[in-house]
């Protein structure tokens, strides 16, 4: 038997829709698989009513089919589903580095992206690297079609966790289908500008690239206080603040000092519309770890 901590992610940072993505120091999913003649997946922790276990159905049962590895997968949910924290990411990055090492597949991490990927498409009904990118990797990282860049960064994060449910399949109906030259021309530049404070862990540069005015504003209906709560942790001082993957978490960057009255100022604006919340004061961390 072989245990993995994979982190939740965020994906998107405002101006990398579908391209960027951060690992979280915290939350995290632990996995745990042992060979087997053929897989069964067992689940317990956070939101696990809400999980199927049937192998056809769940994240981890594609990717132990995509690497031939059958085996008895015990999933510890730690990442709530339909969070925007990358949830099934989560589980489909632990499995897949899990089952790589215990069948010494010899994949190397960059090539257990897509086959992570395979079991995130069968929840959210797209293959994105995404959230798997960098729970798997670790760091921030820059996922296209060409492969994923990775750059190690220092910057303190807050994720305000509501008591709501976006699913991904759902807020990805909302999102525009064109866009125009000008709001092309501004997502470069931002997301130019975040990418250039990813390597010089400066969290004011992170803050400003994590805009933008194409997709988080089609979301932000799907988020009961979102406004509000994005002004007040501006008010304390965060730098930049987005909806977390497909929502319904909300991500602030800021300075390590900032980051308690930051939380406090999101958790109470989310109080205020009548919405509970949680908050993770975290950082961006390391990829999937084997025990
Ligand atoms: N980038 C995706 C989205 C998150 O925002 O819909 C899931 O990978």
């Amino acid at each position: 038997m072989l245990t993995v901590r994979a982190p939740a992610t965020s994906a998107n940072l405002g101006s990398g829709f579908d391209v960027f993505g951060v690992a979280l120091d915290r939350p995290a999913d632990i996995v745990r698989v042992e060979k087997a003649a053929k897989t069964t997946i067992e689940v317990t922790g956070v939101g696990s009513q809400y999980i199927p276990e049937d192998p056809e159905k769940n994240t981890v049962g594609a990717v132990a089919e995509a690497l031939e590895a059958p085996a008895h997968i015990e999933i510890d949910k730690g990442v709530r589903p339909a969070s925007g924290l990358g949830s099934s990411a989560a589980s489909a990055a632990a499995a897949a580095v899990g089952l790589n090492e215990l069948y010494d597949r010899g994949y190397s991490r960059e090539e257990l992206v897509p086959i992570a990927a395979k079991g995130e498409a069968v929840v959210s009904g797209d293959a994105h690297d995404d959230n798997v990118a960098p729970s798997i990797m670790g760091g921030f990282t820059i996922a296209t079609d060409e492969g994923v860049t990775k750059v190690d960064a220092d910057i303190p994060l807050v994720a305000c966790l509501p008591d709501i449910v976006v699913s991904t399949r759902d807020a990805r109906r909302v999102v525009p289908e064109t866009a125009r030259v000008e709001q092309l021309v501004e997502t470069v530049g931002w997301a130019a500008t975040l990418t250039s404070g990813m390597h010089r862990n400066d969290p004011e540069l992170v803050g400003t690239g994590m805009n933008d005015t194409v997709v988080t504003p089609a979301r932000a209906d799907l988020i009961d206080g979102y406004e509000q709560v994005k002004a007040a942790a501006h008010a304390a001082g965060a730098t930049g603040v987005t909806i977390s993957g497909a929502g319904p978490t909300v991500i602030a960057a800021c300075h390590e000092s900032d980051q308690r009255s930051v939380g406090t100022a999101m958790m109470d604006a989310f109080d205020e519309v009548g919405v509970q919340s949680r908050v993770y004061q975290t950082e961006i961390g390391d990829g999937a770890t084997i025990y």
